[in-house]
């Protein structure tokens, strides 16, 4: 991943300890999926782009239930990570990773909200890189909205607005501070001594007697330290998912953003319509995506492929010149210019060498299939390994299963099975081999032969007559 600021001096702490009872969740807020990832994915990914490595990231976690464990699970137990028994509010929150600030080599501290998935890196750029050039102690992300109702609102000095007096909670607002639209983000980047001063004196004087973050300001302000509000105009950073409506409202616009980046490097869209592709995915110049088609979990996909409506790929590589039509893959690496499909299912394990040809109804599982293969229709391989130049009628099934355990079937190269061909597994086909439509296969077949295993035609003639 390429960095976007060299100088490495910064850590990061995601708050993600809040209940999120809204969202009707049974685990933690942070771990409800944004096209298809989970929110603390989106919020630690634009932070590993920033230039935070992964030790610098600790992420404060609740205690109830498995949510600790889930969101370790969801980020790879990858980062640092904090627990907080009790939600006494966002400074005691940040309180938690007090070992991991102290720890710390790095002079600056981001705080982040991990239900805030749409902070992008580059924003996160331009915020750093304006409290580095401030020498600010403390600087706020904050951003003018329509509504700013429940934010926190930032109280400018009327003479210097340069200068911010106080960030003042809704509950704590009057009737003045309730019409500020400039509100606190909630991503505030601290000089790491501001910090560790904050945190000790921050106290729970106020109405909903919790530890706000917030407070760090009157702190810093009496200590005469430096404090300033970088104003970002794009409003997607106070975007949080509180609720699962909210949540689908941020998801069309991460699904169309993520679209836009895509057709910057050349990929085509016919329609937006129904296409949703994760951030994870990536997708070379000159492809087509046709509307309806799901690309999930770090897909690759090569240039000058075509997937076309109702295509669902996740966990999977496809080179470049393929065309899949209407299908499912799973977990596998399709090769350069393969034909999927339509209606095809390639289940997990599958390595589909370039030139395959796999036509409709076709479900293929566990399975490396060599070039130039052709699987054309109706036919189930699992379990196999089959050779280059294959060519498979039409109904073939690899019988993988006796009911107890599974076994492979092995086909040499250009081999020729006749329709309708059950492969009993085990079995092992050498090369050249062919078999005699509608066989069923049970022994190993040397290379050059012909199969046949079914039994003779016998027409009984005059039979209508006779009966
Ligand atoms: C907070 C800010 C407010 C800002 C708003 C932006 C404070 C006091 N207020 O308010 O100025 O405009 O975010 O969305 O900071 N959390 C914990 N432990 C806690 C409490 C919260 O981990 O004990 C986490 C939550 O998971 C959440 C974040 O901190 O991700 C913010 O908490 P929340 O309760 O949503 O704060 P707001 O009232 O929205
Ligand atoms: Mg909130």
């Amino acid at each position: 991943m390429k960095n976007i600021i060299n100088k490495k001096n910064i850590s990061a702490i995601i708050l993600a300890a809040g209940e999120g009872k809204r969202m009707k969740s049974k685990t933690s807020k942070v771990l409800c999926e944004l096209l298809f990832e989970p929110m603390i994915s989106w919020v630690s990914r634009s932070l590993q782009k920033l230039g935070c490595s992964n030790s610098e990231i600790c992420i404060v976690c609740p205690d109830d239930n498995d949510s600790k464990d889930l969101i370790v699970l969801a980020t790879n137990n990858k980062f640092c990570y904090a627990t907080q028994k009790q939600r006494l509010g966002t400074a005691h929150a940040v309180k938690q990773a007090i070992d991991f600030i102290k720890n710390s080599k790095n002079d600056n501290i981001l705080i982040m909200l991990g239900d805030a998935p749409l902070v992008s890196e580059n924003i996160l750029k331009d915020f750093y890189d304006y409290h580095l050039s401030e020498n600010n102690s403390l600087t706020i992300l904050s951003s003018e909205i329509k509504n700013p109702f429940g934010y926190g609102r930032i109280l400018r000095d009327p003479n210097n607005s340069k200068n911010i007096l106080k960030i003042v909670e809704e509950l704590d607002c009057n009737q003045d501070q309730k019409l500020i639209s400039e509100i606190n983000s909630g991503v505030m980047c601290f000089k790491k001594q501001a910090l560790l001063i904050a945190l000790d004196k921050i106290n729970n004087n106020n109405i909903k007697n919790e530890y706000y973050i917030t407070s760090a300001v009157d702190i810093l302000k009496a200590e005469n330290q430096k404090i300033g509000a970088y104003n970002c105009q794009d409003e997607k950073v106070v975007l949080g998912a509180n609720t699962r409506f909210e949540l689908l409202k941020m998801n069309e616009i991460a699904r169309l953003e993520v679209i836009k980046n895509l057709a910057e490097n050349g990929i085509e869209f016919i329609s937006t319509e129904g296409v949703v592709i994760s951030p994870s995915v990536k997708i070379g110049a000159g492809s087509v995506i046709y509307p309806g088609v799901i690309l999930k979990d770090f897909c690759e996909i090569g240039e000058n492929c075509v997937i076309t409506s109702n295509s669902f790929i996740s966990k999977s590589s496809i080179g470049s010149g393929s065309i899949i039509k209407s299908s499912y893959i799973d977990n596998s690496k399709i090769g350069e210019n393969v034909k999927i499909g339509p209606f095809s299912n390639i289940r997990p394990n599958c390595d589909i060498k370039s030139g395959v040809k796999i036509g409709d109804f076709v479900e293929i599982k566990n399975s490396n299939i060599d070039q130039n293969t052709s699987v054309a229709h109706l036919t189930y391989i699992g379990d196999s390994d089959v050779g280059q130049k294959v060519n498979f009628g039409c109904g073939c099934v690899t019988v993988n299963y006796n009911g107890l355990e599974k076994h492979r079937t092995i086909i040499g190269n250009d081999c020729f099975i006749g329709c309708n061909t059950n492969l009993i597994a085990p079995v092992k086909l050498g090369d050249g081999v062919y078999t005699a439509a509608g066989s069923t296969i049970t022994d190993d077949i040397p290379d050059g032969a012909m199969s046949i295993a079914r039994s003779r035609q016998i027409n009984k003639t005059n039979w209508k007559l006779k009966k």
